[in-house]
């Protein structure tokens, strides 16, 4: 039998190849958590992404294939270069790291050469090896709490993760001018009316928010922080101010509680679906693991240079995974 083409996918029970496929690769399947519910449910592991650069420094698999975007599957090649790393679509970007193109990045810190360079691990390996140290949205406090308060620091490339940090610890910082297409989406004034119909329901935001929503926000924290936050939080509704794909564990773990997804300026929260992460389907994921493609290739001076700012990360940050907590506000 001829093995199947895009054309004639449609017959093929793709969650049983997807799941023989990985057997015979000695594949791992890591997921983000803005990843369709199929794709997280089928997933060897589903976290933010702290968690998933850990688990991909630390697989024995053969395979990684990665259901997240391009900069997090790069990173998995950073830090196990040795291993097969597949994204089931390698046009899956994001905004940020569009952002922050590495010739810009270079100039900035050329014209700034007191400041260290601490950069958001949503961009690509070549600004990650322009930089001094990667943080994550769960691993950021710990890390800046660990610079002396002397030291100048470069942000980027979200200013709004910067700005939340920058405000919190009372501490400047020079900030990349990029933002995330879909936090930036978030509408106060659809906001503060879906408040007003649950009045004292708590507001769970993600730090790629603008300011004008983590100002209404009870918590804010990366996507694994919320998660938690849902889990312990007392009341039976949460208004969750982040990709609302995230949901699906919400409601898996929590069943009887209500989440309900913060509002873009239309009033609904499509606009707030990303469309990168949003590229990845079962189709894609298995076609991948079938032909091993589309792979991540990266030139090996720039993956040495950009393990060195990721490892700085996973050792200052040993003891954060699993709180994915930059805390209340
Ligand atoms: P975290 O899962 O680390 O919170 O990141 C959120 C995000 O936007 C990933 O692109
Ligand atoms: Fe990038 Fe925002 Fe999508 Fe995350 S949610 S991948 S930051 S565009």
């Amino acid at each position: 039998m001829n093995a199947p083409t895009r054309e004639n996918l449609q017959g093929l029970d793709l969650l049983a190849e997807i799941n023989r496929l990985k057997r015979e690769r000695n594949a791992v399947i890591l997921a983000h958590y803005y990843q369709k519910p199929e794709i997280q449910d089928l997933a060897d592991f589903v976290g933010d992404s702290l968690e998933l650069s850990k688990r991909a420094a630390e697989t024995d698999a053969d395979v990684i294939a990665f259901c997240g975007v391009k900069f997090m599957a790069e990173t998995a090649k950073i830090l196990s270069p040795q291993k097969t790393v597949i994204l089931p679509d390698m046009a899956a970007g994001c905004s940020l790291e569009d952002s922050c193109p590495p010739g810009k990045f270079r100039a900035f810190r050329e014209a700034n050469p007191d400041h260290i360079a601490l950069t958001y691990i949503n961009c690509s390996a070549e600004v990650k090896a322009l930089s001094d140290i990667i943080v994550t949205s769960s691993s950021a406090e710990t890390i800046l709490s660990q610079i002396p308060q002397t030291q100048k620091i470069i942000f980027g490339p979200d200013r709004h993760l910067g700005g939340y940090l920058s405000r919190k610890f009372g501490r400047e910082m020079l900030l990349w001018p990029g933002v995330c297409i879909v936090h930036e989406a978030f509408s106060e004034t659809e906001l503060l009316k879906l408040k007003a119909q649950h009045p004292g329901v708590p507001v769970a935001a993600h730090p790629e928010c603008p300011p004008h929503i983590i100002d209404h926000a009870d918590y804010v924290g990366s996507t694994s922080g919320i998660l938690q936050f849902a889990k312990t939080l007392e009341g039976d509704t949460l208004i969750v101010a982040t990709e609302p794909h995230i949901i699906h564990q919400m409601e898996k773990a929590e069943p009887t509680k209500t989440f309900i997804g913060a509002p873009g300026s239309d009033g609904n929260c499509a606009c707030n679906i990303c469309p990168y992460m949003a590229l990845n389907t079962m189709e894609k994921l298995y076609l991948a693991l079938r032909d091993l493609k589309p792979q991540i290739e990266l030139d090996e001076d720039v993956r040495v240079a950009a393990k060195r700012s990721l490892d700085r990360m996973l050792e200052m940050a040993s003891g954060t995974v699993g709180k994915g907590d930059l805390g209340r506000v």
